[in-house]
């Protein structure tokens, strides 16, 4: 009879598995779904849709079903709503029955590996330019000079002026979320994440620096939040709160967004969020800005002070590695933490991290737009053995 003999990488796997002890790679709930381990895919704008119309491509669905692992969540990448909602050619949105076939594609890949994969729904608002509108100006609450980026044919470019959304188009608004929720819904997702973060549109509601309305959406935090409430009502109707999560990023500088009280700001959202019983609130730490380290060596504090106003799951993000995403959870200010770069050059993160093996480095080169390098072609770990003997 033939004896086995495990594989290199089997019986690496097997002596370092014994070592590892950490919540990390522990079962967790996040609304309805158990998950087996809290190594979160972030969300992450790649550009690699097929044009023209948006079309999910092959390679994404690569892409999330390499990183898909057993009980893991994915966060897919921020889709836009609507036309006017987009702000970089190349990004993902979902307006349209085209691209249901590519979205099914994405949702299959990362059930087939026993995945769970939300869906981030987004509408850009004032971060954007005439080319990815549709023609028209790109909206916001109010006109607060910005000089920001979107990206058209011609690149990163800086945004078009934006116009203030008159009152009569908001229920227009949460309707285009809606929808958008039904169609991740049909597509077979697993639940949807409101982008409420990095000074896209339901930030720039949330925060004061973008935010000088007069009439019931401006003003006070009540009022500011509203847009936020409604949104997050929409994605409920749909899904039930269970299935939906928000994402938010107290203090975070993307999108040239400010708030003159951040923490009393987005204490009253995470209280407000707190009586939905949502899936999780996803918090972004203000060390980072959009897709770079903005303050090397800071420690989270978002997750800390928002952590005793949100009972329901949290999940961190943000400049974590191996070490303080085990710490965050240990000391319990999240359940859950969300790599975005290192996941982007890992697919088999959660398995490297539980094995404390190491990481390949990230490529920023290939972030926005590109075509399977720097993309889906990182081997994982054990592929990387089997190829180096
Ligand atoms: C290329 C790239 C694209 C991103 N796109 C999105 C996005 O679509 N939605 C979002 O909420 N955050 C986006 N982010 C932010 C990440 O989700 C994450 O918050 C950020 O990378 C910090 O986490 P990290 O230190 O683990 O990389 C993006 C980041 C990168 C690098």
């Amino acid at each position: 009879m033939e004896r086995y003999v495990p594989s290199i990488a089997a019986q690496f796997s097997l002596k370092t598995s014994e070592t590892i002890m950490s919540n990390l790679f522990t079962p967790t709930k996040v609304g309805r779904y158990t998950l087996s381990h809290r190594v979160v895919l972030a969300p992450m704008t790649r550009l690699r849709t097929i044009q023209p119309g948006d079309i999910p491509s092959p390679m994404m669905a690569d892409f999330y079903g390499q990183r898909a692992s057993e009980g893991g969540l994915e966060v897919i990448e921020g889709v836009s709503i609507s036309i006017p909602a987009r702000s970089y050619l190349g990004a993902a949105s979902f307006y349209h029955d085209g691209q249901m076939a590519g979205w099914k594609a994405v949702a299959d890949a990362v059930h087939a590996k026993g995945g769970r994969a939300f869906m981030q729904l987004i509408h850009g608002g004032r971060q954007s330019h005439v080319e990815m509108t549709g023609g028209v100006a790109p909206l916001a609450p109010s006109v607060v000079p910005f000089d920001g980026v979107a990206v058209t044919k011609d690149g990163f470019v800086p945004a078009s002026p934006h116009r203030a959304i008159e009152i009569e188009e908001i229920p227009g608004l949460i309707e285009e979320f809606r929808v958008a929720a039904q169609r991740a819904l049909d597509a077979g997702f697993d639940g949807v994440e409101l982008h409420g973060a990095n000074g896209y549109l339901v930030d720039q509601f949330i925060q004061d620096g973008t935010n000088k309305r007069t009439d019931a959406y401006g003003g006070p935090i009540e009022n500011r939040v509203r847009f936020l409430k409604e949104a997050v009502e929409a994605l409920i109707s749909v899904w039930s709160a269970d299935r939906v999560g928000v994402r938010i990023s107290p203090s975070g500088e993307w999108g040239g967004i400010s708030d003159s009280n951040p923490e009393a700001t987005f204490t009253y959202v995470a209280k407000l969020l707190n009586q939905y019983g949502l899936a999780y609130l996803h918090v972004i730490e203000p060390r980072i800005k959009g897709d770079s380290t903005l303050h090397e060596g800071h420690p989270p504090v978002a997750v800390k002070y928002l952590r005793p106003h949100f009972s329901g799951p949290i999940i961190a993000a943000g400049g974590f590695d191996r070490d303080s995403a085990m710490a965050i959870v240990e000391a319990g200010d999240a359940d859950l933490v969300a790599f975005g770069r290192h996941f982007s050059s890992n697919p088999d993160l959660p398995y490297r991290l539980k094995h404390n093996l190491p990481l390949t480095p990230y490529v920023r080169d290939a972030f926005w737009g590109g075509d399977e390098r720097g993309y889906t072609d990182f081997p994982a770990y054990q592929q990387e053995l089997a190829e180096a003997v």
